[in-house]
């Protein structure tokens, strides 16, 4: 069927959603032939194979209907049993929602929390979500820049300065997609001294808490600002889950009731056999030892990343202790803008990184490379990268 061609009557609102702006960047590297991306947001993994006969068992065993909004029960007791277990954080099953992926759970936050008038604090650089978030939310957009002197951690004085009678949420991501820095107690602390003080929501995106190096830890910030904190969580990094949708938040009792709400009538609930096969992710000992042998991996390609970007001349990686991501400083002196030099950087040596400003302002002079690619892909890569490098 062909559809006519007329005018369709849109909602303003959806002219505000700002569409990827490196899409052109893939388009081209789509065209051509040989091209190692470097780009990738996501591990390329399998999915542990005990969690994948779990969703097949709960199909045989009908799990084949609608559940509980908010998820179900024995899923939630699983994900409030892991907090505490990790982290020793008591949460109660309650103040729990199963939602599709973080992306739903950071989503219903904005909706739930935000309107025309109020504030939101969001990082710069930051994960592309947020922004986009906050104005089909209506809420007007500060942006903190996150600065490689402070390791890229939020700077708390810096952030009592933007405070405004106005402001009402800042948002958290670490260990953190593009930069791969992480969070320290002092800052987690502080941060959540100053959500208490100023009576703030946090919203914090973790889902890379399980993927850290050179003895990182994390700080879940349920931890520091309990009555504060909306924590959105994924299945999709930790274990190589992405194409499942499977996340959660975490949030005080009238936030989660609120946020129940909009998700009954947009989700109405997620997948019943994958909420099952989430309990086996989460208790089964195999799947843990899965997620270590993916987050050795990560180790490995992350150590072998820095040591190529050590030698190639006019690139200063920032050394980063979380996720699957290095964020790469090009040399001023080329006088390249992050874009151009992504798509020099494609032409010349067939590889895809994504421009830093895909982030935000702070990220001009900047590139992220991920590194959740084959090793020997990853050491082709960065071959072809110094050659072209060295030529400049
Ligand atoms: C920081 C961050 N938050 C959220 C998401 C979305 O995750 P999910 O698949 O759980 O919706 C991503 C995916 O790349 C991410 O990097």
């Amino acid at each position: 069927m062909k559809y006519k061609k007329r005018k369709y009557f849109m909602a303003g609102r959806i002219n505000l959603i700002q569409r990827s702006k490196i899409r052109e960047l893939f388009e081209k590297a789509r065209k051509m032939e040989n091209v190692i991306s470097l780009g990738i947001g996501e591990p390329d993994f399998d999915t542990p194979q005990v969690i994948k006969e779990a969703a097949k068992r709960a199909l045989d065993e009908g799990y084949t209907h609608y559940t509980p909004n908010a998820g179900i029960p024995e899923f939630r007791e699983a994900i409030a049993e892991y907090y505490k277990e990790f982290y020793k954080v008591d949460v109660d099953p309650d103040n729990i929602i199963v939602t599709a992926g973080a992306y739903e759970a950071t989503y219903l936050a904005f909706e739930s929390l935000l309107e025309q008038g109020d504030d939101v604090i969001i990082p710069d650089p930051a994960f592309v979500c947020y922004v986009e978030d906050a104005k089909i939310s209506e809420a007007g957009i500060l942006r903190i820049p996150l600065r490689e002197e402070n390791n890229f951690r939020i700077d708390p004085d810096e952030l009592v300065e933007m405070i405004t009678k106005r402001t009402r949420m800042i948002v958290m991501n670490y260990p953190n997609n593009p930069t791969g820095a992480t969070l320290d107690k002092e800052t987690a602390k502080a941060i959540g001294q100053i959500a208490e003080d100023y009576n703030l929501y946090i919203l914090s995106d973790e889902p890379y808490e399980h993927f850290l190096y050179e003895g990182a830890k994390h700080h879940p910030m349920i931890k520091y600002a309990p009555d504060n904190t909306v924590l959105a969580n994924s299945f999709s990094k930790t274990f190589a889950m992405t194409g499942w949708r499977l996340g959660f938040a975490i949030a005080p009792e009238q936030v989660i009731k609120d946020m129940i709400k909009l998700h009954a009538y947009i989700v109405g609930n997620v997948t019943s056999f994958i909420q099952i096969a989430g309990i086996t992710a989460l208790r089964d000992k195999r799947s843990w030892e899965a997620v270590e042998k993916m987050r050795k991996t990560y180790a490995e390609r992350r150590k072998l990343a820095l040591r190529y970007l050590s030698e190639i001349p006019h690139l200063k990686a920032f050394r980063p202790k979380g996720a699957f991501y290095i964020w790469v400083k090009i040399d001023p002196e080329l006088d390249m803008t992050s874009e151009d030099f992504a798509n020099w950087l494609l032409e010349e040596a067939g590889v895809v990184v994504i421009p830093g400003t895909a982030f935000g302002k702070q990220g001009e002079g900047w590139v992220r490379i991920s590194y959740a690619t084959k090793k020997e892909l990853l050491a082709e890569a960065f071959e072809r990268i110094k050659r072209a490098m060295e030529k400049l």
